[in-house]
Formats: structure tokens, sequence, C-alpha cells
């Protein structure tokens, strides 16, 4: 994303940087979190620049630090509780160890007229969470904020667009946090407030038009929506140009596989299915444990991709849907939280292909938007998680087609029952878990021994933790009745009420 205006975040290792960065997003501005000591030499575009919060002390032999004067003069800069205590400490003011870590809720007092406080009155609530306070700000800045336990909550240059808060604007608990942060980054900076779906559409069409020119693209379509998002931006871009390979490995929803091929093509994708159920399934034949049916399936499914993705031979690149968390988690400057993100794995090295990842800026609310504004239809769009290895991981023990079958028949009706009553989007996941041993049952005058299946429904906000889903007893009652009728070696249903943690989401 180029040509653009833009706020630069400089992250000091705070748990807050991407909230930070999703409210400059939410103003319509687009912004880049870049590690404390990498500002960039190419400020083109840049219209202010935000420091983090930190774990560390000001004080600490290895806090991070870095040179302001790269920065100051050039842009509006405003600091957020470390970033705060950082322009105090290095420019003449104090900063000590608080008696106590401060903690929680406080509300602002004797408010100065500030263009940052532009609009928030006396008493605003604001979030803190530090160890150090300020004792002195340096000369030539004035307080502008207070709360009952800290003087300098807020402050700000005399002579120079500088800023400093020791709360935490960026988090909801900061009612007017908010409103802050767009009279820093509309009114002082001078956001046009210009970043919206459809001008990423259309810059990034364009860039990617330039940077691929004639080349052919490989992309691994999941069926998931970040994959399909990058797939219809890149199909915009360069046409035919763009392959896409979708791999059936016989385990995805019940009539999966062909409605993803008939969307696809539908949105003008260049698609090509390959069908290997098959070899998956034999693959899996009298396999129990999910670690090892897992890496057959990952070892099979690369294999396919390739054998497929070798066939273009003039192939130039490969494209993935990863976005922004995947690379800030990557990145993270602590090195606490690093993930390797999840990508088709090991393409053979004679292919030679360049990375291209057209959603590397967006989060995953954004990139839901874009799909939106490209036309893909809602459904995709807010579909639900679904795991790479797909039903052989709620197929408990050994899989086979027979079970495959009741899984995908009893996933349709709790997944179709969810969408009729409108309750499909207001979970984050759902499914069905097929249990290996078989109960006693009665139908008419019959004694049945057949197999139970799990409904499993949660609430979450990014899969790390999750909370069973308390859906209404009439729905389950009709789901339970639908799938015990309808599917052929099921007589028995259960529900879920394990929260992650202790449980997981998925069985295996
Ligand atoms: P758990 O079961 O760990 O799941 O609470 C968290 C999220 O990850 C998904 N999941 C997987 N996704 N390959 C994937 O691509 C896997 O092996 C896998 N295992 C779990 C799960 O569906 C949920 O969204």
């Amino acid at each position: 994303m180029n040509n653009s205006q833009k706020i630069i975040i400089l992250d000091f290792g705070s748990q807050t940087t991407q909230l930070i960065a999703r409210r400059v997003r939410e103003l319509r501005t687009f912004c880049e979190i870049l590690p404390y000591n990498k500002f960039p030499e190419d400020t083109d575009g840049v219209i202010g620049v935000i420091l983090s919060g930190s774990p560390l002390s000001v004080y600490d032999p290895s806090a991070f630090k870095i040179d302001l004067s790269a920065i100051r003069g050039r842009f509006p800069v405003l600091g957020i509780c470390y970033g705060a205590q950082y322009i105090s400490h290095t420019l003449g003011g104090k900063v000590e160890a608080a008696g106590t870590r401060e903690y929680g809720r406080a509300n602002l007092c004797d408010l100065e007229k500030s263009p940052l406080l532009e609009g928030i009155g006396e008493g605003s609530q604001v979030w803190m969470s530090h160890g150090d306070t300020i004792t002195a700000i340096p000369a030539g800045f004035r307080r502008i904020a207070s709360t009952q336990k800290v003087r300098f909550a807020a402050f700000e240059s005399e002579s120079e667009p500088v800023w400093g808060v020791q709360f935490h604007p960026e988090v909801a608990h900061s009612t007017d946090g908010k409103k802050l942060l767009e009279n820093f980054v509309v009114g002082i900076c001078g956001s046009r407030q210009e970043w919206s779906p459809a001008s990423f559409v259309s810059s990034t069409v364009a860039e990617l038009k330039a940077e691929l020119g004639n080349d052919r693209v490989i992309l691994g379509l999941s069926g998931g929506v970040d994959s399909s998002v990058a797939a219809v931006l890149l199909s915009r871009a360069i046409g035919d140009n763009l392959t896409c390979i979708f791999v059936n490995h016989g385990l995805l929803r019940k009539n999966e596989y062909e409605s993803v091929i008939a969307n696809y093509s539908g949105l003008g994708v260049n698609i090509i299915g390959v069908d290997a159920s098959e070899t998956f399934l034999n693959a899996l034949e009298g396999v129990t444990d999910p670690e090892q049916k897992r890496k057959i399936i990952g070892r099979l499914f690369v294999e396919t991709f390739n054998a497929e993705a070798s066939k273009i031979k003039d192939a130039r690149w490969l494209a993935q849907g990863t976005i922004y968390p995947d690379r800030i988690e990557s990145l993270n400057i602590t090195g606490k939280t690093i993930k390797s993100h999840h990508n088709v794995g090991g393409l053979p090295k004679e292919m030679n292909l360049k990375l291209c990842e057209p959603l590397k800026w967006l989060f995953k609310d954004e990139v839901r938007e874009v799909g939106l504004e490209l036309g893909i239809p809602r459904e995709l769009v807010f579909r639900h998680p679904f795991p790479g290895p797909g039903l052989a991981i709620r197929i408990l023990g050994a899989v086979d087609r027979e079970s495959v079958r009741i899984a995908q028949e009893a996933d349709d009706i709790f997944i179709g029952a969810l969408r009729r009553h409108g309750l499909y989007d207001k979970i984050w996941q759902a499914g069905v878990i097929l249990l290996p041993n078989k109960t006693v049952g009665v139908m008419g005058d019959e004694r049945t021994y057949e197999q139970a299946v799990v409904l499993r429904a949660v609430t979450s906000s990014d899969a790390m933790t999750a909370d069973w889903a308390d859906l209404p007893h009439s729905f389950l009652a009709e789901v339970s009745n639908d799938i015990i009728r309808n599917v052929k070696g099921v007589n028995r249903v259960c529900y879920d009420i394990s929260s992650k943690p202790p449980a997981t989401i998925e069985w295996e």
C-alpha cells in the first residue's frame, strides 16, 4: 500500500500495539506497525508517529531505545505509556517507579485546552497499566491532564507537535480513547481518512498489475476467507494468469468441494480442482492417532499440491492469503509470541517462486470488508474457520468412507439449522464430532446399536480462548431429532458444554 497517507506505530513490545493499529484503521487511516528501531528511511506519505507501550521500564538496562531526533520536528509524535515515559525521560524529565503498579480505571481531571483533548471532558474514564510514573516533564513541556493518582497523565510540548499520555487510549475502557486518537490522527496529523475497502481494492489491483505484469501466479485455495479474498483480488488484477489449486482430501464438509469450484468459477477465478479423496482415505486407513492423521494429511496435501503446481511450468509467483496479524506475530519484537505462519509448504525448489501476499496489511475484519467489496457472497466471507485436516480430526479414531459420510451428513444438518435460525453469524465455529463407540437405543420396537455424535459450537474472538455457545434448548432438540431421524448409523446426540481452556475447540 503506497501513495496514501500513513501513521507509523513504533512497537516497543506492548500487548496493545495491535489495538492501536486497529483504532487508527477504524479512523480510515492506513498505519503500519514497525519494530521500535526500524523507523523507515523512506517516509513518503508518513503523517505522524505513535510510540507504543512496553513491558520494560525506561531504566531497564535492556530497555528499547531510539533516537527521537530522527522523528521529532519531522512528524507529530504521540507517546503512549512507555512511549510517553520515554519522551519524558530522554528530554530531561523524570520517570520513577510508582509505589505500586497502577492498573485499571482512572478519571481525567484538571484538563487544559489542547488539540489532543478536544471534545474530551473532565472525569473522562481512562485505563492505566504502568509500573513507572512520570514525576517531572521536560522543560518546554506542559501538563494537560491529570488523574487522582497521576499528575502527568497527559502532557504536550509548547513548541513542537509532541504529546504523551500515561494511559492507554487504544483500549475500550478508555471511554474517549477513540476521540483522543482521532484528535491526533485527523486533527493534528491531518489524515484525510481515505483508507477504505474500496480504496484498498483499487490501489492493490493497480499495484499487483504493475508488479506482476504478465507473470503467472499459483495460489493454494483452502476454502477459507483469507485465501478466497486473495484469489479474487489477484484474479481482478491478472485474470487467467492466476491459477488457483483446490485440493479435495475427502474430508471437507458435505458438497463443499463442488460448491467451492462452482463459487469461484462463478467469480471468474481460474481454479483447478484436484480430487485426491481416494489417496487420502486409503492412507488414513486404520490410523487412530490424531497427530499421525495430521502428519499424513499434511504430507499428502503438500505432495498433491506440488504435483499440480509443477505442471504450471512458467509460474513465477506463489500467492498466499497471509494477513497482518500473522506477520505481526512473527515479527514480535519481545520474541515471546513468535508463531510461524501456516503456508502451503515446501514447493519444489526448482520452481523458484517469489512470494506474493496481497492481504499482508489487513486485519481479519478488513479482509472480510474487502471480500464484500469484491462481490464475494456473504456466506463465503463470513464462513466459520474449518481445520486444515477437516473432518479427520472430528471423527475420533479411525477414519473411513462410512464415518466420513455420517460426519458430513450430521454436520450438514447442524450447520444448515444454524443458518436457518439466524445463529450461524453469532458463533465463531461449529461442527459435529463423531464418537468411535456405539451406544444402545430404541427406535420403533427395535433395539439399535449405533454411534453417537456431539454437537460443538463456540463463541470466541481469536480461537485462543472460547466459550461453549449457549444455544436455545428448542434449537438443540430440533437438530437432535433431525440427525437421529435422517442420518443412518446415529442414535444419540450430545452437546459439548466445555470451554477452552481447559478443553480445546476440536476434540483431537
Ligand atoms: P483448538 O482445537 O486448538 O483449535 O482449540 C483452535 C482453532 O484451530 C483450528 N485447528 C486447526 N486448524 N489445522 C488447522 O488448519 C489443524 O490441525 C487444526 N487443529 C485445530 C480449530 O478448528 C480452531 O479454529
